[in-house]
């Protein structure tokens, strides 16, 4: 775990639901806002890793195993956090699946699972958690966005869909909410977790090209170059700012 005297504590006393919290950028994220001062509910199919984090935190992460296509696990996280916590202040909307292949060879089941884990899932997290966010008056929603939809990207047509459908959920809760002062923003990350490290392992010519591709010169790092993209727009300094989409890519994508 992340050594919290290094960090400024711009999450001092919130609580947090961070979907898909165990690894990859969700564990970056869980990790980065114990080290900030927050206390997360960590949801995640992966049961090892979230109770590992839990218990590796004291009492600062809490973990409900379950699928986030579930709205029963939705309502689950929210209470967890205010029993364990009193409130829950951030909604982090993070896991997403999907599978990648042409257009015309995407079955229902696929374009099923990208929307019920991505587009649903989001819906089904800022509705439960509502009612919590706006008895704190001070809140923020994190949804999570991707380049493959902002450039159409081959082969995640069902991905690329949920994906946007977010962003478009995301600026009508920032206008329905900005009188509870929630604010709803997306972030767009390219980092190298273990899916895009298997990936770079099997297509290495691929992988360096779409390194090279990126302004910056190379792809992210989770912990780094993600989580406080994430953190920032979690926390009051970020108070002014809703209804947007954040590019955490590199200079990948330059949004207009
Ligand atoms: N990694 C990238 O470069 C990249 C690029 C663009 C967008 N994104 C988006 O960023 C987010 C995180 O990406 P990642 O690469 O860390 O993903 P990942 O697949 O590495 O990790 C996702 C986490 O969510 C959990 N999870 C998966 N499905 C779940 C479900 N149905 N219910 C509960 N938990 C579930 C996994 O166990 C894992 O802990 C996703 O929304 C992804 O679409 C990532």
């Amino acid at each position: 775990m992340t050594h919290s005297h290094h960090h400024p504590r711009t999450l001092e006393g919130k609580s947090a639901v961070v979907t898909g919290g165990a690894s990859g950028i969700g564990g970056a994220i869980t990790k980065l806002f114990v080290a900030r001062g927050a206390r997360v509910v960590v949801v995640d199919l992966q049961e090892d890793a979230g109770r590992a984090l839990a218990d590796g935190s004291g009492d600062a992460v809490a973990f409900v195993p379950g699928d986030v296509s579930d709205r029963d696990v939705a309502e689950r996280a929210v209470a967890t956090a205010v029993e364990r916590f009193g409130s829950l202040d951030v909604l982090v909307n993070n896991a997403s699946v999907s599978r990648q292949k042409p257009f015309e060879e995407q079955t229902d089941e696929d374009w099923a699972l990208a929307m019920d884990t991505g587009l649903y899932a989001t819906r089904n997290f800022m509705l439960a958690a509502l009612p919590e966010l706006k008895r704190t008056g001070n809140a923020s929603v994190v949804n999570f966005g991707s380049g493959a939809g902002l450039n159409g990207q081959p082969n995640q047509a069902s991905y690329a869909a949920a994906k946007e459908a977010i962003r478009g959920l995301s600026r009508v809760a920032a206008n329905e909410w900005a009188s509870f002062n929630i604010r709803v923003n997306v972030v767009c990350p390219m980092a190298l977790t273990a899916g895009v490290a298997a990936w770079a392992e099997a297509r290495p010519e691929q992988y360096e090209r779409s390194a090279a591709s990126v302004p910056l010169g190379r792809f992210g790092d989770p912990d780094r170059d993600v989580a406080p993209v994430v953190a920032f727009l979690a926390s009051d300094d970020a108070r002014y700012m809703t209804g947007q989409t954040v590019m955490a890519d590199g200079g990948s994508v330059k949004l207009r």
